[in-house]
Protein backbone atom coordinates (compact mmCIF):
# COMPACT_ATOMS: atom_id res chain seq x y z
CA UNK A 1 0.00 0.00 0.00
CA UNK A 2 1.30 3.66 -0.91
CA UNK A 3 1.06 6.36 1.05
CA UNK A 4 1.79 10.51 0.38
CA UNK A 5 4.22 12.04 2.63
CA UNK A 6 3.54 15.96 2.19
CA UNK A 7 6.12 18.63 3.66
CA UNK A 8 3.52 21.52 4.06
CA UNK A 9 3.96 24.91 4.07
CA UNK A 10 4.83 25.80 0.40
CA UNK A 11 3.23 28.47 -1.59
CA UNK A 12 1.50 26.78 -4.87
CA UNK A 13 2.34 29.03 -8.17
CA UNK A 14 2.20 27.90 -11.24
CA UNK A 15 -0.49 26.38 -13.87
CA UNK A 16 -2.30 22.76 -13.97
CA UNK A 17 -4.50 21.80 -16.77
CA UNK A 18 -7.76 20.54 -15.18
CA UNK A 19 -8.30 17.31 -16.52
CA UNK A 20 -11.68 15.62 -17.73
CA UNK A 21 -14.24 14.37 -15.72
CA UNK A 22 -14.55 11.04 -14.21
CA UNK A 23 -18.14 11.12 -13.45
CA UNK A 24 -19.03 12.51 -16.54
CA UNK A 25 -16.87 10.03 -18.33
CA UNK A 26 -18.09 6.87 -16.53
CA UNK A 27 -21.68 7.12 -17.48
CA UNK A 28 -20.68 8.13 -21.01
CA UNK A 29 -18.29 5.42 -21.61
CA UNK A 30 -21.32 3.15 -20.23
CA UNK A 31 -23.63 4.37 -23.04
CA UNK A 32 -21.09 3.36 -25.63
CA UNK A 33 -23.14 0.33 -25.13
CA UNK A 34 -25.94 1.50 -26.99
CA UNK A 35 -24.25 2.24 -30.34
CA UNK A 36 -24.48 0.59 -33.98
CA UNK A 37 -20.64 1.56 -34.36
CA UNK A 38 -17.66 2.82 -32.62
CA UNK A 39 -17.52 6.00 -30.53
CA UNK A 40 -14.02 8.07 -30.33
CA UNK A 41 -14.55 9.74 -27.00
CA UNK A 42 -11.14 12.75 -25.79
CA UNK A 43 -10.45 13.42 -23.02
CA UNK A 44 -10.90 10.57 -20.78
CA UNK A 45 -9.14 10.85 -17.87
CA UNK A 46 -6.62 7.77 -16.31
CA UNK A 47 -7.57 6.90 -13.70
CA UNK A 48 -8.62 4.11 -11.38
CA UNK A 49 -11.78 3.92 -11.99
CA UNK A 50 -11.75 4.38 -15.44
CA UNK A 51 -9.73 1.12 -15.80
CA UNK A 52 -12.28 -0.42 -13.31
CA UNK A 53 -15.43 0.81 -16.04
CA UNK A 54 -13.11 0.00 -18.97
CA UNK A 55 -12.06 -3.84 -17.49
CA UNK A 56 -16.10 -4.22 -17.16
CA UNK A 57 -17.11 -2.96 -20.53
CA UNK A 58 -14.88 -5.02 -22.09
CA UNK A 59 -16.00 -8.05 -20.48
CA UNK A 60 -19.26 -6.81 -22.12
CA UNK A 61 -18.39 -7.48 -25.71
CA UNK A 62 -17.05 -3.81 -26.26
CA UNK A 63 -13.68 -3.30 -28.11
CA UNK A 64 -11.41 -0.06 -26.80
CA UNK A 65 -8.70 1.14 -27.84
CA UNK A 66 -6.34 4.17 -26.82
CA UNK A 67 -5.16 6.44 -29.53
CA UNK A 68 -1.41 8.60 -29.11
CA UNK A 69 -3.41 11.75 -28.13
CA UNK A 70 -5.05 9.93 -24.68
CA UNK A 71 -8.77 9.63 -26.80
CA UNK A 72 -10.48 5.44 -26.81
CA UNK A 73 -12.55 4.55 -29.31
CA UNK A 74 -15.38 2.14 -28.27
CA UNK A 75 -17.03 -0.40 -29.97
CA UNK A 76 -19.30 -3.03 -29.77
CA UNK A 77 -18.35 -6.46 -31.11
CA UNK A 78 -20.70 -8.91 -28.79
CA UNK A 79 -23.76 -8.62 -27.15
CA UNK A 80 -23.64 -11.99 -25.62
CA UNK A 81 -22.35 -11.62 -22.01
CA UNK A 82 -24.70 -8.87 -19.86
CA UNK A 83 -23.42 -9.73 -16.32
CA UNK A 84 -21.37 -7.02 -14.57
CA UNK A 85 -20.35 -9.08 -11.32
CA UNK A 86 -19.59 -8.52 -8.19
CA UNK A 87 -16.31 -8.64 -8.33
CA UNK A 88 -16.15 -5.39 -10.43
CA UNK A 89 -19.25 -3.15 -8.98
CA UNK A 90 -17.70 -3.48 -5.64
CA UNK A 91 -14.52 -1.85 -6.54
CA UNK A 92 -16.75 0.75 -8.38
CA UNK A 93 -20.54 0.94 -7.80
CA UNK A 94 -20.40 3.66 -10.65
CA UNK A 95 -20.52 0.50 -12.76
CA UNK A 96 -24.06 0.70 -12.22
CA UNK A 97 -24.43 2.82 -15.11
CA UNK A 98 -24.46 -0.04 -17.69
CA UNK A 99 -27.76 -1.10 -16.22
CA UNK A 100 -29.97 1.41 -18.31
CA UNK A 101 -27.67 0.94 -21.75
CA UNK A 102 -27.80 -3.16 -21.14
CA UNK A 103 -31.52 -3.41 -20.94
CA UNK A 104 -32.45 -1.05 -23.58
CA UNK A 105 -30.09 -2.10 -26.37
CA UNK A 106 -30.08 -6.11 -25.40
CA UNK A 107 -33.59 -6.76 -23.43
CA UNK A 108 -31.65 -8.51 -20.54
CA UNK A 109 -29.19 -7.65 -17.74
CA UNK A 110 -27.42 -8.87 -14.54
CA UNK A 111 -25.77 -6.19 -12.35
CA UNK A 112 -24.77 -6.78 -9.06
CA UNK A 113 -26.35 -4.54 -6.51
CA UNK A 114 -23.75 -2.05 -5.40
CA UNK A 115 -23.45 -2.38 -1.03
CA UNK A 116 -23.13 1.08 0.86
CA UNK A 117 -19.43 2.38 0.58
CA UNK A 118 -18.11 4.84 3.57
CA UNK A 119 -19.76 7.55 2.16
CA UNK A 120 -22.83 6.20 3.06
CA UNK A 121 -25.98 3.44 2.29
CA UNK A 122 -26.36 4.20 -1.54
CA UNK A 123 -29.18 2.84 -2.78
CA UNK A 124 -30.14 2.45 -5.76
CA UNK A 125 -34.33 2.09 -5.65
CA UNK A 126 -34.93 5.06 -7.96
CA UNK A 127 -32.51 3.77 -10.83
CA UNK A 128 -35.06 0.44 -10.66
CA UNK A 129 -38.03 2.51 -10.19
CA UNK A 130 -37.36 4.42 -13.16
CA UNK A 131 -36.53 1.88 -14.99
CA UNK A 132 -39.78 -0.44 -14.01
CA UNK A 133 -41.74 2.42 -15.00
CA UNK A 134 -40.28 1.76 -18.63
CA UNK A 135 -41.69 -1.66 -18.76
CA UNK A 136 -38.67 -3.83 -17.06
CA UNK A 137 -39.49 -6.93 -14.71
CA UNK A 138 -36.87 -6.63 -12.21
CA UNK A 139 -36.10 -9.40 -9.43
CA UNK A 140 -32.98 -9.76 -7.23
CA UNK A 141 -30.77 -13.30 -7.33
CA UNK A 142 -28.08 -13.72 -5.20
CA UNK A 143 -27.23 -10.30 -4.66
CA UNK A 144 -27.33 -9.27 -8.61
CA UNK A 145 -30.23 -7.14 -9.67
CA UNK A 146 -31.80 -9.50 -13.19
CA UNK A 147 -33.95 -7.13 -15.35
CA UNK A 148 -35.32 -7.96 -18.54
CA UNK A 149 -37.51 -5.64 -21.13
CA UNK A 150 -38.38 -7.16 -24.98
CA UNK A 151 -39.37 -3.38 -25.58
CA UNK A 152 -39.32 -0.29 -23.36
CA UNK A 153 -42.25 1.91 -24.02
CA UNK A 154 -41.92 5.97 -23.13
CA UNK A 155 -43.77 7.56 -20.01
CA UNK A 156 -43.75 10.00 -17.26
CA UNK A 157 -41.34 9.02 -14.59
CA UNK A 158 -41.08 11.00 -11.37
CA UNK A 159 -37.36 10.59 -9.83
CA UNK A 160 -36.64 12.77 -6.99
CA UNK A 161 -36.17 10.90 -3.76
CA UNK A 162 -35.74 12.15 0.10
CA UNK A 163 -31.90 13.28 -0.45
CA UNK A 164 -33.03 15.08 -4.16
CA UNK A 165 -32.49 13.94 -7.93
CA UNK A 166 -30.56 11.55 -8.45
CA UNK A 167 -27.28 11.41 -11.00
CA UNK A 168 -26.62 8.22 -12.17
CA UNK A 169 -30.26 7.22 -11.76
CA UNK A 170 -31.28 9.93 -13.96
CA UNK A 171 -28.25 8.58 -16.30
CA UNK A 172 -29.57 5.22 -16.27
CA UNK A 173 -33.54 5.90 -17.08
CA UNK A 174 -32.28 8.80 -20.01
CA UNK A 175 -30.11 6.19 -21.48
CA UNK A 176 -32.48 3.30 -21.84
CA UNK A 177 -35.15 5.84 -22.63
CA UNK A 178 -33.54 6.88 -26.16
CA UNK A 179 -34.23 2.99 -27.41
CA UNK A 180 -37.83 2.97 -26.04
CA UNK A 181 -41.01 3.24 -28.18
CA UNK A 182 -42.39 6.61 -27.28
CA UNK A 183 -41.93 9.24 -25.63
CA UNK A 184 -40.32 9.53 -22.23
CA UNK A 185 -40.40 12.83 -19.52
CA UNK A 186 -38.16 12.62 -16.72
CA UNK A 187 -39.12 15.00 -14.02
CA UNK A 188 -36.82 15.74 -11.26
CA UNK A 189 -34.27 14.44 -13.35
CA UNK A 190 -30.63 15.70 -11.69
CA UNK A 191 -29.71 18.58 -13.45
CA UNK A 192 -25.47 18.06 -13.21
CA UNK A 193 -23.15 19.14 -15.57
CA UNK A 194 -22.52 15.26 -15.88
CA UNK A 195 -26.15 14.62 -16.62
CA UNK A 196 -26.14 17.11 -19.59
CA UNK A 197 -22.58 15.82 -21.06
CA UNK A 198 -24.07 12.64 -21.13
CA UNK A 199 -27.17 13.84 -23.07
CA UNK A 200 -24.76 15.79 -25.57
CA UNK A 201 -23.51 12.16 -26.18
CA UNK A 202 -26.47 10.68 -26.49
CA UNK A 203 -28.24 13.29 -29.29
CA UNK A 204 -24.21 13.37 -30.77
CA UNK A 205 -25.28 9.47 -31.09
CA UNK A 206 -28.78 10.10 -32.63
CA UNK A 207 -31.21 10.39 -29.75
CA UNK A 208 -33.64 13.10 -29.36
CA UNK A 209 -33.59 14.63 -26.05
CA UNK A 210 -34.33 18.07 -24.93
CA UNK A 211 -34.71 19.72 -21.72
CA UNK A 212 -31.31 18.42 -19.86
CA UNK A 213 -29.37 20.60 -17.47
CA UNK A 214 -33.08 21.33 -15.90
CA UNK A 215 -35.47 19.12 -13.77
CA UNK A 216 -37.94 17.96 -17.11
CA UNK A 217 -36.05 15.94 -19.59
CA UNK A 218 -37.87 14.58 -22.31
CA UNK A 219 -36.83 11.79 -24.62
CA UNK A 220 -38.15 10.88 -28.02
CA UNK A 221 -37.61 7.10 -28.35
CA UNK A 222 -35.66 6.20 -31.50
CA UNK A 223 -34.96 3.00 -33.20
CA UNK A 224 -31.21 2.70 -32.82
CA UNK A 225 -28.00 4.97 -32.18
CA UNK A 226 -24.87 5.04 -33.64
CA UNK A 227 -21.29 5.69 -32.63
CA UNK A 228 -20.46 9.28 -32.53
CA UNK A 229 -17.09 11.54 -31.51
CA UNK A 230 -17.45 13.16 -27.97
CA UNK A 231 -15.54 15.35 -25.42
CA UNK A 232 -15.57 14.59 -21.92
CA UNK A 233 -16.64 18.29 -20.13
CA UNK A 234 -13.82 19.38 -17.29
CA UNK A 235 -13.84 17.79 -14.32
CA UNK A 236 -15.42 20.24 -11.71
CA UNK A 237 -14.44 18.73 -8.72
CA UNK A 238 -10.88 18.06 -9.64
CA UNK A 239 -11.03 22.18 -10.41
CA UNK A 240 -12.87 22.96 -7.31
CA UNK A 241 -10.10 20.99 -5.09
CA UNK A 242 -7.03 22.50 -7.28
CA UNK A 243 -8.96 26.18 -6.15
CA UNK A 244 -8.88 25.27 -2.66
CA UNK A 245 -4.83 24.24 -3.31
CA UNK A 246 -3.99 27.72 -4.16
CA UNK A 247 -6.12 29.70 -1.64
CA UNK A 248 -4.80 27.20 1.58
CA UNK A 249 -1.17 27.36 0.29
CA UNK A 250 -1.65 30.94 0.05
CA UNK A 251 -0.46 30.51 -3.53
CA UNK A 252 -1.77 31.73 -6.78
CA UNK A 253 -2.59 28.88 -9.70
CA UNK A 254 -4.03 29.07 -12.83
CA UNK A 255 -6.00 26.57 -13.74
CA UNK A 256 -6.54 25.64 -17.14
CA UNK A 257 -9.72 23.86 -18.93
CA UNK A 258 -12.07 25.02 -16.07
CA UNK A 259 -15.63 25.68 -16.97
CA UNK A 260 -16.54 28.00 -13.56
CA UNK A 261 -20.26 27.76 -15.15
CA UNK A 262 -20.17 24.61 -13.33
CA UNK A 263 -18.94 25.72 -10.38
CA UNK A 264 -20.34 28.81 -9.34
CA UNK A 265 -21.57 27.45 -6.23
CA UNK A 266 -18.26 26.86 -5.24
CA UNK A 267 -16.54 30.48 -6.81
CA UNK A 268 -18.94 31.79 -4.64
CA UNK A 269 -18.12 30.41 -1.50
CA UNK A 270 -14.71 30.90 -2.32
CA UNK A 271 -14.83 35.04 -2.91
CA UNK A 272 -16.91 35.16 0.27
CA UNK A 273 -14.23 33.62 2.21
CA UNK A 274 -11.59 36.39 0.50
CA UNK A 275 -10.41 34.30 -2.37
CA UNK A 276 -9.68 35.75 -5.27
CA UNK A 277 -11.11 33.86 -8.51
CA UNK A 278 -10.49 35.52 -11.78
CA UNK A 279 -12.12 34.01 -15.21
CA UNK A 280 -9.71 34.32 -18.31
CA UNK A 281 -10.97 32.73 -21.03
CA UNK A 282 -11.31 28.99 -20.41
CA UNK A 283 -9.00 28.94 -17.06
CA UNK A 284 -9.21 30.69 -14.29
CA UNK A 285 -6.78 32.47 -11.91
CA UNK A 286 -7.42 31.38 -8.03
CA UNK A 287 -4.98 33.43 -5.72
CA UNK A 288 -5.23 34.21 -1.73
CA UNK A 289 -3.97 36.51 0.42
CA UNK A 290 -4.94 34.26 3.40
CA UNK A 291 -6.70 35.52 6.01
CA UNK A 292 -9.94 33.51 5.26
CA UNK A 293 -12.91 34.42 6.60
CA UNK A 294 -15.64 31.90 8.20
CA UNK A 295 -18.82 31.31 6.26
CA UNK A 296 -21.91 28.57 6.02
CA UNK A 297 -21.75 25.77 2.96
CA UNK A 298 -25.15 23.54 2.70
CA UNK A 299 -24.16 21.27 0.30
CA UNK A 300 -27.11 20.42 -2.39
CA UNK A 301 -27.84 18.58 -5.79
CA UNK A 302 -26.45 21.14 -8.95
CA UNK A 303 -25.93 24.23 -9.33
CA UNK A 304 -26.30 24.54 -5.59
CA UNK A 305 -22.50 23.83 -3.74
CA UNK A 306 -21.71 19.61 -4.87
CA UNK A 307 -21.14 17.33 -1.88
CA UNK A 308 -17.93 16.37 -3.74
CA UNK A 309 -16.23 19.16 -2.69
CA UNK A 310 -17.60 19.36 0.57
CA UNK A 311 -14.33 17.98 2.33
CA UNK A 312 -12.23 20.17 0.70
CA UNK A 313 -13.91 23.63 1.45
CA UNK A 314 -14.39 22.36 5.54
CA UNK A 315 -10.39 22.05 5.00
CA UNK A 316 -10.06 25.79 3.84
CA UNK A 317 -12.49 26.82 6.77
CA UNK A 318 -10.54 25.04 9.46
CA UNK A 319 -7.99 27.61 9.06
CA UNK A 320 -10.55 30.78 8.47
CA UNK A 321 -10.82 33.12 11.46
CA UNK A 322 -13.77 32.60 12.86
CA UNK A 323 -16.69 29.56 12.74
CA UNK A 324 -17.99 28.01 10.07
CA UNK A 325 -20.87 25.90 9.57
CA UNK A 326 -20.86 22.69 6.95
CA UNK A 327 -24.27 21.05 6.03
CA UNK A 328 -24.41 17.53 4.29
CA UNK A 329 -27.29 17.36 2.65
CA UNK A 330 -26.99 14.59 -0.04
CA UNK A 331 -24.81 11.77 1.80
CA UNK A 332 -25.50 12.70 5.65
CA UNK A 333 -22.82 10.57 7.03
CA UNK A 334 -20.10 11.91 4.40
CA UNK A 335 -17.64 12.79 7.17
CA UNK A 336 -14.97 10.94 7.28
CA UNK A 337 -12.65 13.52 7.12
CA UNK A 338 -13.51 14.92 10.15
CA UNK A 339 -11.82 12.56 12.81
CA UNK A 340 -8.52 12.50 10.50
CA UNK A 341 -8.78 16.60 10.27
CA UNK A 342 -8.78 16.87 13.93
CA UNK A 343 -5.67 14.89 14.29
CA UNK A 344 -3.82 17.65 12.24
CA UNK A 345 -5.69 20.35 15.18
CA UNK A 346 -8.38 21.33 13.24
CA UNK A 347 -11.45 22.21 16.01
CA UNK A 348 -14.20 20.33 14.31
CA UNK A 349 -17.97 19.69 16.31
CA UNK A 350 -20.15 17.41 14.45
CA UNK A 351 -23.87 17.77 15.41
CA UNK A 352 -25.74 14.83 13.09
CA UNK A 353 -24.79 16.01 9.49
CA UNK A 354 -23.82 19.45 10.05
CA UNK A 355 -20.51 20.16 11.47
CA UNK A 356 -19.11 23.64 12.97
CA UNK A 357 -15.86 24.45 12.16
CA UNK A 358 -13.98 26.87 14.54
CA UNK A 359 -10.99 28.12 12.54
CA UNK A 360 -7.68 27.82 14.06
CA UNK A 361 -4.20 29.72 12.45
CA UNK A 362 -2.60 26.82 11.63
CA UNK A 363 -2.63 22.89 11.28
CA UNK A 364 0.45 20.97 11.90
CA UNK A 365 0.64 17.87 10.38
CA UNK A 366 0.49 13.75 11.41
CA UNK A 367 -0.24 10.95 9.97
CA UNK A 368 -3.78 10.18 8.94
CA UNK A 369 -5.61 7.96 7.31
CA UNK A 370 -7.60 8.44 4.01
CA UNK A 371 -10.92 6.79 3.19
CA UNK A 372 -12.58 8.02 0.52
CA UNK A 373 -11.73 10.00 -2.59
CA UNK A 374 -12.59 13.50 -1.40
CA UNK A 375 -12.18 12.88 2.16
CA UNK A 376 -8.50 11.75 0.81
CA UNK A 377 -8.41 14.88 -1.57
CA UNK A 378 -9.44 17.40 1.94
CA UNK A 379 -6.08 15.37 3.92
CA UNK A 380 -3.84 16.08 1.01
CA UNK A 381 -5.21 19.84 0.97
CA UNK A 382 -4.43 19.88 4.69
CA UNK A 383 -1.25 19.08 4.51
CA UNK A 384 0.04 21.38 1.91
CA UNK A 385 -1.22 23.84 4.70
CA UNK A 386 0.25 22.38 7.86
CA UNK A 387 3.29 22.81 9.05
CA UNK A 388 5.71 19.79 8.91
CA UNK A 389 4.92 16.62 7.74
CA UNK A 390 1.87 14.47 6.66
CA UNK A 391 1.36 11.34 5.79
CA UNK A 392 -1.63 10.14 3.86
CA UNK A 393 -2.05 6.74 4.23
CA UNK A 394 -4.30 4.68 2.03
CA UNK A 395 -3.43 6.95 -1.10
CA UNK A 396 -4.99 4.58 -3.68
CA UNK A 397 -8.72 6.36 -2.72
CA UNK A 398 -7.24 9.68 -4.00
CA UNK A 399 -5.60 7.82 -7.12
CA UNK A 400 -9.44 6.54 -7.88
CA UNK A 401 -10.41 10.42 -8.58
CA UNK A 402 -6.91 12.60 -9.36
CA UNK A 403 -4.15 11.61 -12.00
CA UNK A 404 -0.83 11.84 -10.73
CA UNK A 405 -1.95 14.08 -7.54
CA UNK A 406 1.50 14.31 -6.37
CA UNK A 407 3.22 15.08 -9.35
CA UNK A 408 0.64 17.93 -10.84
CA UNK A 409 0.92 19.42 -6.99
CA UNK A 410 4.15 19.14 -6.68
CA UNK A 411 4.75 20.45 -10.73
CA UNK A 412 3.30 24.04 -8.93
CA UNK A 413 5.64 23.93 -6.02
CA UNK A 414 4.05 20.84 -3.13
CA UNK A 415 6.39 18.74 -1.89
CA UNK A 416 4.72 15.46 -1.91
CA UNK A 417 6.50 12.24 -2.31
CA UNK A 418 4.58 8.77 -2.87
CA UNK A 419 6.04 5.56 -0.72
CA UNK A 420 5.38 2.15 0.06
CA UNK A 421 3.99 2.11 3.16
CA UNK A 422 6.55 -0.38 4.35
CA UNK A 423 9.21 2.01 4.22
CA UNK A 424 7.08 4.09 6.85
CA UNK A 425 7.15 1.49 8.69
C1 LIG B 1 -22.92 10.64 -8.25
O1 LIG B 1 -23.23 9.48 -7.47
C2 LIG B 1 -21.42 10.78 -8.23
N1 LIG B 1 -20.80 9.58 -8.78
C3 LIG B 1 -20.92 11.05 -6.83
O2 LIG B 1 -19.53 11.32 -6.90
C4 LIG B 1 -21.62 12.29 -6.26
O3 LIG B 1 -21.23 12.46 -4.91
C5 LIG B 1 -23.13 12.10 -6.35
O4 LIG B 1 -23.53 11.81 -7.72
C6 LIG B 1 -23.91 13.34 -5.92
O5 LIG B 1 -23.54 14.43 -6.69
C7 LIG B 1 -20.66 9.44 -10.09
O6 LIG B 1 -21.09 10.26 -10.88
C8 LIG B 1 -19.92 8.27 -10.56
P1 LIG B 1 -26.94 10.20 -6.44
P2 LIG B 1 -24.70 8.89 -7.50
O7 LIG B 1 -27.75 9.05 -6.94
O8 LIG B 1 -25.34 9.16 -8.80
C9 LIG B 1 -29.87 9.00 -2.87
C10 LIG B 1 -17.27 11.20 -6.19
O9 LIG B 1 -16.66 11.53 -5.14
N2 LIG B 1 -30.36 7.92 -3.75
O10 LIG B 1 -27.10 11.50 -7.15
O11 LIG B 1 -24.61 7.49 -7.05
C11 LIG B 1 -28.40 8.81 -2.48
O12 LIG B 1 -28.25 7.90 -1.41
C12 LIG B 1 -18.62 10.56 -6.12
O13 LIG B 1 -16.79 11.33 -7.33
C13 LIG B 1 -31.40 7.12 -3.33
O14 LIG B 1 -31.95 7.27 -2.23
O15 LIG B 1 -25.41 9.77 -6.39
C14 LIG B 1 -28.01 10.23 -2.14
O16 LIG B 1 -28.48 10.56 -0.86
C15 LIG B 1 -18.99 9.89 -4.88
N3 LIG B 1 -31.85 6.14 -4.17
C16 LIG B 1 -28.78 11.05 -3.17
O17 LIG B 1 -29.87 10.20 -3.58
C17 LIG B 1 -31.32 5.95 -5.41
O18 LIG B 1 -31.77 5.05 -6.14
C18 LIG B 1 -28.00 11.49 -4.39
O19 LIG B 1 -27.23 10.39 -4.90
C19 LIG B 1 -30.26 6.77 -5.83
C20 LIG B 1 -29.79 7.76 -4.97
Amino acid sequence: MQSLVIEGGTRLRGSLRVNGSKNAALPIMAAALLADGPSLIHDIPDLQDIRSQIELLEKLGVHISRREDGSRTFEVKSETDSHAPYDIVRKMRASICVLGPLLAKRGKVRVSMPGGCAIGDRPVDIHLKGLRALGAKIHLDAGDIIAEAKKLHGTEIFLGGNFGSTVLGTANVMSAATLAHGVTTIESAACEPEVVDLAEYLIAMGAKITGHGTPRIRIEGVTSLHGAEHRIIPDRIEAGTFMVAAAISNGELRLENVRIDHLLAAVEKLREVGVDVEKADRSVIVSSARVLEPTTITTQPHPGFPTDLQAQFMTLLAIAAGNSIVTEKIFPDRFLHVAELSRLGARLHREGSTVIIEGQKRLVGAPVMASDLRASAALVLAGLAARGRTTVNRVYHIDRGYENIEQRLNSVGANIRRVEQAELD
